[in-house]
């Protein structure tokens, strides 16, 4: 009876190429569906106001917090401009513990201000920036995230595992600033109140008065990782995490996004911004003229008025710049939400869906991630021990959701002793279950292939869908167009039968010609750094040291 769950189980997770195609085509409708209008579909296909990516010439200390995979980071990043690159970083990771995950707002953010606070305070002098301008902090946020700007956005829902109400509406940049601020980091009002400030105070007291002062920018994990990719090769213009969680964003067309066209400003609108930008400045060249003749009482000399003059013309150019229409636009699909009924869902699926925190949402997340391959497994086995797998007796561990991570399901399933020692000793140890037999084991391990299967299967016939979506999935006639697309996370980068079946698979589906013209790339926690360099190209700061 047990072998006949297993039997039938895999044959409701087979995912023949003609069903991934029908996987694929449905997200492709679905992202046009979701890009016309709010609500369109169930991918959200978020709007990130980042339209333009890393560039190689960003300059200066940034700095990262990344939260939302298993760890949490902070980090610090020293670039060094053209051809300087990644000077130099730092970083730092903790967990979060589990208590954080489910309960108040304020303990959760407090206790992220709290590490970067430490971290800050540990700054070593070759990373103090050499003028009074204050730090800028990207903010990886790995979770759907309605953005307004890119330092402001409010949070959806919760998934993979957070669930806090209070902060379901808020706009997360405000919970991180307000706990910033419990800690005693200063925020930036205004990049140019501070500018003012900067120069008044460091000339009185030649000091880098605003050292804990933080401008903050934020993205999701996806969005950074595709920074980060393209920062280390240009060629990437897609990025997937498959982690805990899963999702994807990519590059589109400005054009080719229907509700951005409401939200850009109409050409008069940016000739008042220019206005605005310009007295803005003018109060700046006057505030800092008057300071400086009262604080150090000295003559107003011409290349100081020279100087200011100069600061003028290229603030406004680049708060002109900074109000562009682009036309490109970086789109955070929220992919874990894709749903259709071409996917092949089992009974085991629904169970876990009902049961979870999010009931009816993520389902194509719950089907791919690692945070859920472990527990199909544990519901398949507990179903499989009910029918007298193991005996007489259900091992009662069995009975636990989530005892079994997707780390030990990959340990199992990559077991190559001869006696799959790896399968029993995880039995022994985290199911108190001795005196398997090979053939058991065995069973085991195509339980791990079955599920890790169709999981890396469907995720590549999801990256088919995008490669639709952007024409890249033909060759054109004449065009030598590469494709990169920068993964990360720690299923893809841990899981190797995973990893090789997503990449098979995507071959697969793509034919050998087209497949010369895409390649993966493993964007190694490229997200903190990407989130940094973001921080970095959409800083309104004038670069002051130049
Ligand atoms: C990390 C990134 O490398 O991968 C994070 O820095 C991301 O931003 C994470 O969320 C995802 O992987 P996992 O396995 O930690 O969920
Ligand atoms: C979840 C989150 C998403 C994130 C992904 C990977 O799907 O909703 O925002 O990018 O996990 O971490």
């Amino acid at each position: 009876k047990a072998m006949e769950i297993v039997k039938e189980f895999e044959e409701s997770c087979r995912t023949p190429i003609s069903k991934l195609k029908q996987v694929a085509d449905a997200m492709t409708v679905e992202m046009h569906a979701g890009l016309a209008s709010e609500g369109g579909s169930k991918l959200k296909m978020l709007i990130t106001y980042v339209d333009s990516l890393p560039t190689g010439d960003e300059k200066g200390l940034f700095y990262a917090l990344d939260l939302g995979g298993t760890n949490f980071r902070v980090l610090r990043v020293l670039l060094g401009g053209k051809d300087g690159g990644i000077l130099k970083q730092q970083f730092k990771e903790v967990s979060i513990p589990p208590n954080k995950m489910t309960g108040s707002s304020a303990a959760l953010f407090d206790y992220i201000a709290a590490e970067l606070a430490n971290f800050v305070a540990q700054e070593e002098d070759d990373f103090k920036p050499t003028s009074g301008r204050p730090r800028e902090l990207g903010f990886t946020f790995s979770f759907p995230v309605m953005q307004t700007s890119i330092a402001s956005g409010t949070l959806l829902r919760w998934t993979k595992g957070f669930s806090i109400d209070e902060t379901v509406g808020q706009d997360v940049v405000a919970e991180l600033t307000k706990a910033l601020e419990r800690q005693g980091l200063e925020m930036r009002v205004s990049a140019l109140v501070s500018l003012c400030y900067g120069l008044l105070l460091s000339t009185v007291y030649d000091l880098d008065i605003l050292q804990l002062t933080f401008e903050l920018d934020t993205v999701n994990d996806t969005v950074g990782t595709l920074a980060g990719g393209k920062y280390a090769n240009n060629d990437v213009v897609v990025s997937v995490i498959l982690g805990t969680g899963s999702n994807a964003a990519y590059v589109e067309r400005a054009q080719a996004i229907p509700k951005w066209h409401g939200l850009l400003p109409k050409s008069g609108e940016m000739v008042s911004s220019l206005l605005i930008a310009i007295s803005k400045l003018c109060y700046l060249e006057s505030a800092v003229s008057v300071g400086h003749y009262y604080v150090s009482n000295m003559v107003y000399s011409s290349s100081f008025k020279f100087s200011c003059i100069w600061r003028i013309l290229r603030g406004s150019y680049s708060i002109l710049l900074s109000n562009h229409v682009s036309d490109m636009g970086v789109i955070n699909m929220e992919w874990g939400n894709f749903r259709s009924s071409h996917l092949p869902l089992t009974e085991y699926d629904q169970a876990l869906d009902a049961e979870s925190l999010n009931p009816g949402e993520q389902i194509y997340e719950k089907v791919i991630s690692g945070m859920y391959l472990g527990e199909i497994f544990r519901r398949v086995l507990y179903r499989m021990a009910k029918e007298g797998f193991f005996g007489d007796i259900v091992p009662p561990k069995l009975k636990e959701p989530f005892i079994l991570g997707t780390p030990v399901m990959s340990a199992m399933h990559h077991d190559t002793s001869p006696d799959l020692k790896v399968v029993a000793n995880n039995l022994k140890d985290i199911l108190e279950i001795s005196n398997t037999s090979l053939k058991m084991r065995k069973v085991i391990v195509q339980l791990c292939d079955i599920i890790a299967t169709r999981g890396a299967r469907l995720s590549a016939a999801g990256l088919l869908g995008i490669l639709k979506k952007m024409g890249r999935d033909t060759i054109k006639e004449g065009e030598k167009q590469k494709t990169v697309i920068a993964m990360d996370g720690g299923l893809y980068e841990h899981y190797e039968e995973y990893r090789n079946s997503l990449e098979n698979c995507l071959k697969e589906l793509l034919g050998e010609e087209v497949s010369k013209t895409i390649k993966i790339e493993h964007s190694n926690d490229g997200s903190g750094i990407g989130a940094a360099l973001l921080a970095a190209s959409h800083s309104q700061y004038l670069e002051d040291e130049s």
